[in-house]
């Protein structure tokens, strides 16, 4: 009897293992380890498609939800809707399908096929028992100029999620470190001023777009979520024509803001932003502002959410560092069950065939207090047993 019980565990051993190792083409590649950069397949051998994403981990689970592209440029903009896929080991992916559809057959509606939807993120909350994506929502036909955010729940994690509705935050509502000089009457020439998405400062680098957006509410495009060890939420977004990034607390339902904020960096063009928090600080990683293409990433720290926050300067080392390894910030999550030890999640975006951009993760290493990203081209988790980590 107990001779079967042996023969039974080695059996499914060996199923467990050849699981992370199918036909070489499961998992990150041909084993358990993560290949930044190649095309990473879910358990059915089909690519991840889950872009701009970001981890839930819940009940011992991993949750990845991304932006589902199709082909060519058309891929830019939303033709499905937000795919989820689940892992216990962050090897094996299973399909869990799309967890917020776009709306067909209605053009007007604000999450309807071609609009802009990107970035999504999911967090739970325990008091409301539901779980909660908010997205970066560019209405159709408008460019990048509707610069809302979108909020979606769920009673179940995976979905389907149902779309609450989408606008600019913190309405009528000043920062917490707002000046005198915001206050004052915004010069209404600026209105005409076209903005190219602030890739690059511009003679209206000192314009008031915090005063002009102050009664319609504040520009959110790139945006990511953070829930603190209080179960209090923030979102981050990129604001203010992509000048200056704010963080902006959630209400206790986590489905609207709750009326406080903090501008950061300000006039930095930073987006892509990632939060993540070890030993009492609170760390940033995220990008400067050049569309599709890769630039340098930033970091920096704080001691409380709210700031200050000091810079730290790009975390990537080593070849192709000023590049981000050719990838651009989208999330960093901890890795359960091993202290200290977080995942940096990047996007190698492909916009002329946008369901082929690459995911590029990488372990983060705090040395001295400051996040350090090196490339590699294999790598699996049992880096973080390593004893200078
Ligand atoms: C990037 C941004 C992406 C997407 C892209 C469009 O800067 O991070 O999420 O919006 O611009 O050009």
């Amino acid at each position: 009897m107990k001779h079967a019980h042996i023969q039974f565990f080695i059996l499914i051993l060996i199923i467990s293992q050849t699981n992370c190792n199918r036909s070489g083409k499961t998992g990150q590649g041909v084993s358990s380890s993560f290949r930044p950069g190649e095309t990473w397949y879910d358990i059915d051998s089909i690519p991840i498609n889950a872009h701009g994403g970001g981890i839930l981990y819940y009940e011992g689970v991993y949750y990845w939800f991304g932006e589902h592209k199709i082909e060519g440029t058309a891929g830019n903009s939303a033709q499905v809707g937000v795919h989820c896929y689940s892992s216990k080991d962050l090897c094996n992916w299973k399909n869990e399908g799309i967890a917020l559809r776009i709306i067909e057959g209605d053009p007007d509606h604000d999450i309807a096929r071609g609009c802009i939807l990107e970035r999504p993120k999911v967090i739970y909350n325990a008091g409301t028992r539901k779980f909660v994506m908010w997205f970066h929502l560019e209405l159709t036909g408008s460019g990048y100029k509707s610069a809302r955010s979108g909020v979606a729940v769920a009673d179940h994690v995976t979905g389907p999620y149902i779309y609450q509705g989408s606008y600019r935050p913190n309405q009528n509502v000043w920062p917490l470190n707002v000046t005198d000089k915001d206050k004052e009457p915004v010069d209404t020439s600026i209105n005409s001023l076209t903005f190219t998405g602030g890739y690059e400062p511009d003679e209206s680098r000192d314009i008031n777009i915090l005063g002009r957006d102050f009664i319609t509410g504040q520009m959110s495009r790139d945006m990511t979520l953070f829930v603190d060890d209080d179960g209090t939420a923030y979102h981050l977004y990129a604001s203010e024509e992509n000048r200056t990034l704010h963080i902006s607390q959630l209400s206790d339902d986590y489905l609207k803001p709750a009326g406080k904020f903090v501008r950061i960096f300000q006039d930095r063009y930073m987006e892509a932003p990632t939060i993540f928090k070890h030993g009492g600080k609170y760390y940033f990683i995220g990008s400067g502002c050049t569309g599709w293409a890769p630039n340098a990433a930033r970091s920096a720290v704080a001691e409380s959410i709210w700031g200050p926050w000091t810079e730290l300067g790009n975390p990537c080392t080593g070849p192709d560092s000023a590049l981000t390894f050719h990838s651009q910030s989208t999330f960093v999550f901890p890795v359960a069950g091993k202290e200290g030890a977080f995942i940096f999640m990047a996007d190698r975006w492909n916009p002329e065939n946008a369901i082929d951009g690459r995911y590029v993760w990488l372990p983060v290493n705090l040395i001295n207090d400051k996040p350090v990203i090196q490339w590699m081209d294999k790598w699996d988790l049992s880096y973080f047993k390593k004893d200078n980590f």
